[in-house]
């Protein structure tokens, strides 16, 4: 075991882990910021996207050694009151059916419009490529991401 400290969603956070535990498993079980995911854990699917230094990462795959000068920010962190666009967006659209991929959704979105506010369809398609949704909720996350770029 080792000692961290992590910068997430704005606190310094000390947690006790092995070096390889990914980042998602330290969320999850030593912070309980539970919103993040498993899905896959390979990077496949897109479930335990967070942001690190404000890019779309998957937390599966990122070894908390790797980590610790770095800033994270899970869905939890995303707004103090679930008020940022796309949480709004998402709302009005109703999007998710079982929840289970959206926050990794979200996150990816929220990454696209910080770099692309006004984004294309296309912008939209390559940005969301790799999370995936069993219950197939794609258009309604697509009609979202162009509400919440007008928000
Ligand atoms: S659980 Fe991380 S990408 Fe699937
Ligand atoms: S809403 Fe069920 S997997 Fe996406």
């Amino acid at each position: 075991m080792a000692n961290y400290t992590l910068h997430i969603n704005g606190e310094s956070k000390e947690v006790q882990a092995q070096p390889d535990t990914p980042l998602l498993w330290v969320l999850r079980d030593n912070l309980n910021l539970v919103g993040t995911k498993y899905g896959c854990g390979i990077a496949q699917c897109g479930a335990c996207t967070v942001h690190i230094d404000g890019e779309a990462r998957r937390a599966c795959s990122i070894p908390v050694k790797t980590i610790e000068n770095q800033k994270i920010t899970t869905i939890e962190g995303l707004s103090k009151d679930t008020s940022h666009p796309l949480q709004e967006a998402w709302r009005k659209h109703d999007v998710p059916q079982c929840g289970y991929c959206q926050a990794g959704q979200i996150m990816s979105a929220a990454a696209l419009l910080k770099s692309r506010p006004k984004p294309t369809d296309e912008d939209i398609d390559t940005a969301m490529n790799g999370n995936l949704c069993r219950c197939g909720t794609y258009t309604r996350i697509k009609a979202a991401i162009k509400t919440a770029a007008k928000l």
